[in-house]
């Protein structure tokens, strides 16, 4: 049984290009991964099951992205074995921090021990997975382009806290990217270096060019944006395609003050630093199939 640590991103910020014949958008992003991490735990079994590890059921079943990455390394190992994948959620979905990408890079490393197949192979998988899955498949800080298969890690950074709330709307990518194609222009006023931490400031201005397009499906974004702002006197910035809103503290301390009064009905509020990696072996424990 093989147990992994798999962690949320957060988006600095990210710009996006006109629709490409593959309809994909190209973006160029500052993705950061976050101490905060779902458990995707994978063993051999005697017939194939999905599971909740709280209990509850599992985010459309056999059709979820982590059963997905792990039929796909199964289907390259070529092996008849089932397998039980249990998934601890603690990563809110369809928020805008890379929860189900985290969970299907985990199963992918995951899956890529279970079956005997090479790190490297498991590695060049995670685009056909998903957009997201090539980064958390790497983590820490770096800059993603393409349509997010290509990674480019930076130093860690560090010495600063994000205060993270996320509103009570789920957000599909799909429909914001879909939303951005209708909008014209529409611009987000960037975020300049001197309201960042230090660690950061050399990838100022930070813009999320997906703000308008979340606020055209989900107009209350803008009111929760205005209220966090208010309330914590910095700029708020959204990550990946919403609906999650974030700002910058010194500290977890400090940045969990800031999280445990926010405006009733928000599906979560964290205080989380940035994590210098996308996923982390938790457990393994002999069954090699
Ligand atoms: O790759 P993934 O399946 O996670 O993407 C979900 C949807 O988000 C895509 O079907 C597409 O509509 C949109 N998307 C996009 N451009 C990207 C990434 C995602 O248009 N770079």
């Amino acid at each position: 049984m093989i147990e992994v640590a798999a962690h949320a991103k957060v988006n600095f910020g990210l710009r996006v290009g006109s629709p490409r014949p593959d309809g994909y958008h190209p973006i160029h992003g500052l993705f950061q991964s976050v101490q905060w991490s779902d458990q995707v735990a994978l063993a051999q079994s005697d017939e194939d099951t999905i599971t909740s590890g709280s209990g509850g059921p599992v985010v459309d079943g056999f059709g979820n992205l982590a059963w997905s990455a792990m039929e796909a390394v199964r289907r390259v190992a070529a092996s008849p074995h089932p397998v039980r994948l249990t998934l601890t959620k603690r990563i809110p979905v369809a928020a805008g921090l890379g929860g189900g990408s985290a969970d299907a890079a985990g199963t992918l490393v995951a899956a890529g021990r279970l079956f005997g197949v090479p790190e490297s192979e498991v590695m060049a998988m995670g685009p056909e997975i998903g957009s997201d899955v090539p980064f958390c498949l790497v983590g820490g800080l770096a800059v993603v382009t393409g349509r997010g298969e290509l990674v480019s890690p930076l130093a860690a950074s560090a010495g600063y806290a994000l205060g993270l709330v996320v509103p009570p709307v789920e957000l599909a990518t799909a429909l914001v990217f879909a939303a951005w194609d209708r909008l014209d222009d529409a611009a987000e006023s960037p975020v300049p270096p001197d309201v960042l931490p230090p660690s950061l400031r050399a990838h100022a201005p930070l813009v999320n060019d997906l703000y308008p397009a979340a606020v055209a499906v989900a107009p209350m974004l803008d009111e929760w944006r205005a209220e966090l702002a208010a309330r914590w006197g910095r700029p708020v910035l959204m990550s990946g395609s919403g609906p999650s809103l974030f700002g910058f503290f010194v500290d977890e301390a400090e940045a969990r003050e800031a999280t445990d009064d926010i405006p009733v009905g928000a599906r979560a509020a964290e205080a989380v630093v940035p994590a210098a990696v996308g996923w982390r072996i938790v457990t393994t424990k002999d069954d090699a199939a």
